[in-house]
């Protein structure tokens, strides 16, 4: 008797977790804002090197601009701008990136194509200069309208 109660509960479970194959939007919301962490600290070196505050390093500007470019569309294809991560942890995403989910879209496939033209152009510091501009702009175009202070 026990034995069946569970192997029932057992197969409950199983159609739980298959019908919420999806990461929760705790974890959604983390990864956001852990992507978005990574892409300003790696944009934050690049930055300095194109000031001229650190010294030029092709190996390390390349580096970096991987990074930017490899993680740029990740959270947005992994779902963790998807529908029901607008809760579930503090955020200081607007809501009208799910109100206006093509809007948003097309803010962030901007920095996508931006981000993804870097390490091509972070060879050089006269090419990286151009390129972070370019990516810096829709870094703030999105937080202008999709990020609250
Ligand atoms: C398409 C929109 C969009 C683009 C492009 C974008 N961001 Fe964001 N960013 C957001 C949103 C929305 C949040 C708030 C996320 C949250 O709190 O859930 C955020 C949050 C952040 C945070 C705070 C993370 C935290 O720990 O809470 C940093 C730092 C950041 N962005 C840096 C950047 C940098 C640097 C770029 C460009 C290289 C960039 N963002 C591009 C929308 C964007």
């Amino acid at each position: 008797m026990k034995f069946q109660h569970l192997a029932v509960l057992a197969l409950a479970g199983l159609g739980a977790s298959a019908a919420f194959a999806q990461a929760k939007p705790e974890d959604q919301i983390k990864y956001r804002q852990s992507a978005m962490t990574v892409n300003a600290r790696s944009s934050g070196a690049l930055n300095a090197m194109a000031k001229g505050d650190v010294a030029f390093n092709k190996d390390v500007a390349v580096r970096h601009a991987s990074v930017i470019a490899d993680l740029s569309d990740l959270p947005l294809q992994a779902g963790a701008f998807g529908p029901g991560t607008d809760k579930g942890a503090p955020t200081k995403a607007d809501p009208k990136v799910w109100s206006e989910p093509e809007k948003f879209k097309a803010a962030y496939d901007k920095f996508t194509a931006a981000a993804k033209a870097l390490p091509a152009a972070a060879g050089d510091v006269g090419t990286l200069k151009v390129a972070l501009a370019d990516l810096g702009k829709t870094c703030k175009g999105c937080h202008d309208d999709y990020r609250m202070k």
